[in-house]
Parts: structure tokens; sequence; C-alpha cells
């Protein structure tokens, strides 16, 4: 099983970023724990701030990997682009977010790519990447 996971833009802050919201880890460290959970699974790791370089990786994997699990972050909100690249790709897509953005501001109660994603899983913190890398296992079974 080859998982890819992909963090947009501020994700890299994760520890330091709003640490109320997002929690104290960085997202490394929680790749530790996730990786020796799942010893089986390969899991690769991108994070880029920028838009078209997250199409690039989704397009790079999206025909070979088992599963994606895609936290957009702010872009979640307003990218067709990120919409129309998961449409365009055969890999299954699971968006994710830390936070319950249902339970925040209104500008993030849109997501402009949860009708292009295989399905959504928000609002559990960091555990939200292992929910959603369950549902990929699942979906292979
Ligand atoms: C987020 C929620 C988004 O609204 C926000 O812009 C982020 C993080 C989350 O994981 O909770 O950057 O995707």
């Amino acid at each position: 099983m080859k998982i890819q996971i992909i963090n947009g833009p501020n994700l890299n802050l994760l520890g330091v970023r709003e640490p109320s919201i997002y929690g104290q880890s960085t997202f490394e460290d929680y790749l530790k724990t996730l990786r020796s959970r799942y010893p089986e699974v390969q899991i690769d790791y991108f994070q880029s701030n920028v838009e078209g370089e997250m199409i690039n990786k989704l397009q790079e994997v999206g025909f070979e990997a088992d599963g994606i699990i895609l936290n957009a972050g702010a872009y979640t909100h307003t990218s067709v682009a990120l919409h129309d690249a998961i449409r365009s790709i055969t890999t299954p897509v699971v968006e994710v977010h830390i936070s319950n953005v249902h339970a925040r501001e209104a500008f993030r109660h849109q997501s402009m790519i949860s009708a292009a994603c295989k399905g959504v899983i928000l609002g559990f913190g960091m555990d939200s990447y292992r929910l959603a890398l369950e549902a990929l296992l699942a979906l292979k079974q």
C-alpha cells in the first residue's frame, strides 16, 4: 500500500501556528507516530504553500498511489483548480481537516474540493489523518 499525504499552505507551521486550534505537535512528529503504527504502509509526505505545486503532486502520484490524504488548507475554500485536479486523477482522495471547519468562520463552511473527493474527515485534530488512512485501507479490502 502506498499512501500520499499532501498538506497545503501554512500546514508547515503546525505546532507553532494557532496551537489552540491545530495543537502543539509538528506534522513531522505526528508522521513518525503514524508510520510506526502502520509499518506495512508506505506513507509519503508532501507539503507546499503553492497551489500549483500541490496540483503537480496530485498529477504525479494520482495514477499510481493507492490513496491520497489531502489537507488543502485555505485552498479548500477557494480552489477550482484543485477540484479539477482531483477529478482528473484515478487515485481516491480523502479530504482532511484538523479542525471542525463548520464550527468556525462562515468562509470555511464551503469546500471547493469535497465534491471531487471520495470522502471527507474533519474535526478530530491530527487523528483526522489516521482516520482517513483507515478509510483508504478499508477501500482496498
Ligand atoms: C484546515 C482548515 C482550513 O480552513 C484552514 O485554512 C487551514 C487548516 C484544517 O486542517 O483544519 O489551513 O484545513
